[in-house]
């Protein structure tokens, strides 16, 4: 007999962490490109002799990045592979030990069991579970820490950077984050989050197949029971060529995460704040915004202004959204970022998928892996 798992109480993503090849160039490139500020570091000023992390934030956006220092660091071979990518996406829970019983019981593997951390700022709790891949999920606790992070972090000394000449980018949390995994295997993740995590299937927007003549995918979305923490799934199908999907999985060397998408309340000043700051962005075909209106209805931005910095906007039951795509932040064709901007709708933008494989496919012809 299968029961319904009890939900786990999660709260929020609490942080995501990338390995990277040079985590100090990666940060100049979040912080003045992004908009992100650099708040904290460990590494061999701090005691730290195996590797380095910057802790990024922007509203309620955490990001880690970290670099091996040295040859023999445990997970070099994951950056040999992979290259630059997500690597834990951590959640805050309520309960650390109670949330990884729970998971181990319910079939997850276990990377790190309950940990406490302590430092003269309190204790940080948590423990680690394999997901797809080499990505993992942390569960954190932070209730009883007031420091900068985490234990063995540092605020980051504020002379170190420039004072900002550019306006804000006002991200401001995470919307949701998109796993690519192989042909055949989505449902097999679904599972995972629904029978471990006790995350439900958000059945009503992207539940079929999403195919065109340009490439074919399919794609799941699962969140948690608060429906703050959203997790599409996608797996390559059959198209005529081969698909931004497989792409991303021979490039990144298998499963990850795709995308991150990140919200904020004016994404015509965001997404012009970052144009300024040299982030590349897909562009879709003019005639895009010709088709618009009678696409989407009204709206209350200023459709040049969307024509102008390529935002693309979609309507479901319950109101529209509007998004836009950088392109790959590295030189691997893999993790990219989205903007989005919700008026109600809480689906993904379905409606520009087509005009989007266009774009992405462009992209892919230029790249020769088409
Ligand atoms: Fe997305």
């Amino acid at each position: 007999m299968t029961t319904t798992p009890a939900e786990i109480p999660f709260r929020r993503i609490d942080h995501v962490r990338f390995f990277v090849g040079n985590a100090r160039q990666s940060a100049y490139f979040y912080r003045n490109a992004f908009g992100f500020d650099v708040v904290a570091y460990a590494g061999l000023e701090t005691g730290l002799r195996h590797e380095a992390s910057y802790v990024l934030r922007q509203g309620e956006i955490t990001f880690v990045l970290t670099s091996p220092l040295r040859a023999d660091h445990p997970e070099n071979p994951h950056l040999m592979l992979h290259g630059d990518g997500v690597q834990d996406v951590a959640l805050e829970v309520d309960d650390v030990a109670a949330a990884f019983e729970a998971m181990t019981r319910r079939g997850a593997v276990a990377v790190t069991p309950p940990t406490h951390r302590e430092d003269p700022d309190g204790v940080y709790e948590f423990a680690t579970i394999r997901a797809y891949g080499d990505t993992t999920h942390s569960f954190v606790n932070r209730d009883r820490y007031r420091g900068a992070f985490s234990p063995g972090f540092r605020p980051l000394d504020l002379d170190r950077y420039s004072p900002r000449t550019f306006h804000a980018v006002g991200l401001k949390a995470i919307d949701h984050i998109v796993a690519n995994v192989e042909e055949g295997k989505m449902q097999e993740w679904v599972e995972f989050y629904e029978n471990v995590l006790g995350f439900s299937l958000l059945v009503h927007f992207d539940d079929k197949d999403i195919s065109t003549e340009y490439t074919a995918l399919m794609s799941k979305v699962v969140q948690d029971g608060k429906g703050r923490i959203k997790f599409p799934i996608n797996e390559p199908a059959r198209g005529r060529r081969r698909s931004q999907i497989e792409e991303y999985l021979q490039f990144y060397g298998g499963p990850g995460v795709q995308h991150i998408a990140m919200a904020t309340d004016n994404i015509v000043e965001t997404v012009r704040a970052m144009r300024n700051n040299d982030v590349s962005f897909l562009r879709v075909p003019p005639a895009y915004y010709e088709l618009l209106p009678d696409r989407v209805g009204p709206i209350a931005e200023d459709l040049h202004d969307l024509a102008e910095l390529g935002i693309l906007v979609d309507r479901d039951e319950e109101g529209y959204l509007l998004q836009i795509f950088t392109k790959p932040v590295a030189d691997r064709p893999t993790l990219f970022f989205e903007v989005i901007e919700r008026h109600g709708a809480r689906s993904f933008g379905k409606g520009n998928f087509k005009a989007l494989f266009e774009a992405i496919e462009h992209e892919q012809a230029r790249r020769g892996t088409l």
